[in-house]
Parts: C-alpha cells; sequence; structure tokens
C-alpha cells in the first residue's frame, strides 16, 4: 500500500465537545449505559443492597445521578432516592427508563446545589468525585454532601485507588480499552494529580474523539476532605460523629473501581 491509498481510506473523524452539559452531552448519554455504565444485574442488585442498607429508614441522596443506573434500582428497591445531576441529556435518558416520572432531580453541580430534604445517605459512585478537577472542589463537594444530612446520616464514595503504579517508569501515559471498537489512553500529570482520559470510538470508517479531564486524590486526602470540611464542625453538627474508612470490596464486588470510602456524620 502506498501513502496515496493509505490517506484516501483514512477513517473521518470527529472531535467530541463539552458543551452545558459538560462531557456527558446527548451524544455521550444516549449510549452511556452500554459504552460506560456498568450494567451486569449482579453487580449493580449487590450495590443497590448495600446502599439500602445504608440509608436505613431514611433517603438517599445521589450525587452525579446520571441516566439513573444505580438510583432507579434502588428506588425500586423501596428506597427514597432523590438526584443531583449537571447534565439535562443524561437526566433525559433516567426519565426514558422511569416508569412513574416521580424521581426529582435538581439540574446543577454537585459542588453547591441544593436539593430539598434531609438525607440519610448521600452516595457518589462509579469514580465521579473525579470529575471535579480542583482540591478545592473536591472539598466543596464533602461540605455539599454534609448539608444535606442528617446527625449521623452517611457519605458514601466509589472510587478507583489511583492506578500510578502501573504507569511503566520514566512514562506518563496508560492505556485502559484497546479494541477493535475502542481505543482508551489515560494521560497523567503526577505533580498535580490529575488526568485526561483521551477515548477513540470507531464504527466502520468513522471515528470519534474525546478527551475528559479528572483528578485523583488518595483515600487519605479524602480523610483530610471530610476532617477538614466547615460544615462537619460548624456546630449545627456538633454531636456529629466522622469516620471515613476505606474499606476494599465494600460492595462485596470488584466494580468497576475497587475501593470505596464511607463517611459517617
Ligand atoms: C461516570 S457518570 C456516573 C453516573 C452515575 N452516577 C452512574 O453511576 O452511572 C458521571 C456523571 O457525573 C455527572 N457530573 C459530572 N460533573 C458533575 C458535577 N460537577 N455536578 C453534578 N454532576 C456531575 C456527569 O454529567 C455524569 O452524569
Amino acid at each position: 500500500m502506498n501513502i496515496g491509498d493509505f490517506t484516501t481510506t483514512l477513517p473521518t473523524g470527529t472531535a467530541l465537545q463539552m458543551n452545558d452539559d459538560g462531557y456527558f452531552g446527548a451524544k455521550v448519554a444516549r449510549t452511556y449505559d452500554q459504552d460506560h455504565g456498568g450494567n451486569d444485574p449482579i453487580v449493580i442488585d449487590r450495590v443497590v443492597a448495600c446502599l439500602k442498607e445504608l440509608a436505613g429508614t431514611g433517603e438517599a441522596l445521589e450525587f452525579a445521578i446520571g441516566t439513573g443506573r444505580i438510583a432507579l434500582p434502588l428506588s425500586a428497591s423501596g428506597c427514597k432516592v432523590k438526584g443531583i445531576e449537571l447534565s439535562n441529556a443524561m437526566v433525559a435518558e433516567l426519565r426514558k427508563k422511569e416508569t412513574d416520572g416521580s424521581l426529582q432531580v435538581e439540574i446543577g453541580d454537585m459542588v453547591s446545589a441544593r436539593i430539598p430534604g434531609a438525607f440519610s445517605l448521600v452516595y457518589l459512585v462509579f469514580n465521579t468525585i473525579d470529575n471535579l478537577v480542583t482540591q478545592e472542589a473536591q472539598t466543596a463537594c464533602f461540605e455539599n454532601a454534609a448539608r444535606h444530612l442528617v446527625p449521623g446520616g452517611r457519605f458514601l464514595i466509589e472510587t478507583r485507588v489511583p492506578p500510578v503504579q502501573r504507569i511503566p517508569f520514566g512514562q506518563t501515559t496508560l492505556a485502559f480499552a484497546c479494541d477493535e471498537k475502542h481505543i482508551g489512553v489515560d494521560e497523567f500529570d503526577l505533580v498535580n494529580q490529575t488526568y485526561t482520559s483521551n477515548h477513540v470510538w470507531m464504527t466502520g470508517d468513522r471515528h470519534e474523539f474525546l478527551s475528559i479531564p479528572f483528578r485523583y486524590a488518595w483515600p487519605s486526602e479524602m480523610d483530610l476532605m471530610a476532617w477538614g470540611s466547615p460544615c462537619f464542625w460548624s456546630g449545627l453538627h456538633a454531636t456529629f460523629r466522622v469516620s471515613f474508612s476505606w474499606a476494599v470490596n465494600s460492595f462485596g464486588v470488584k466494580f468497576p473501581s475497587d475501593e470505596c470510602g464511607l463517611v459517617s456524620l
């Protein structure tokens, strides 16, 4: 094959852009459950059982509720659930799956948005704390969780322990997907604790590119975010006990991240 042949058969491509829905616009939202969301029913059942037990007789609030992948089955299990979510497109997908339209969702930033209610459990799963790309935003998210909780309530975060040990020495990139449909490579900035996930999806002779920025945090830093949150010590919550314990496989499954932290207020 000469260069001429090669260039004429190059696939045409599109770079997906960030818009008001953040990185989860209509195109991503439409296929999110199949392409991104862990949708193994056994895993979801276990996650739901864990969250239901933690919520007890109270209400649960999901930060970044997305398409309702977890919140809808949790609600169907009898737990009252509400959500906060940045992307209208993701919530539109949630509404398509809902049977009675009763799940209350506030469109907004989980760092600052409020939804009426007092919750026994606020949860943030599937590595989504990493979508907040500064330490300030992540700390503010802890504070916002605290604002929504009843005394004795809990804030649960499920996220991966940063996989930096797997980065080859002297390099900054790590491939996480490589098949005929999807290539994914994370690029890490080890000083600033940030990384960019670069995706290329290939369908026939077309490809789409999406690059999303994240910030990773170690369990110890999340401990400090909980301990340092003024809301936890505001007097309003004077009787609260704070403990942030990390439990490997708290959901009882390796899903899709394998660590989960729990703050009890
Ligand atoms: C990986 S998805 C997780 C969705 C859902 N929690 C799940 O487990 O399937 C990340 C979600 O976080 C939302 N998101 C990102 N940043 C956000 C923010 N600052 N406030 C609220 N939602 C946010 C995105 O729109 C997207 O729906």
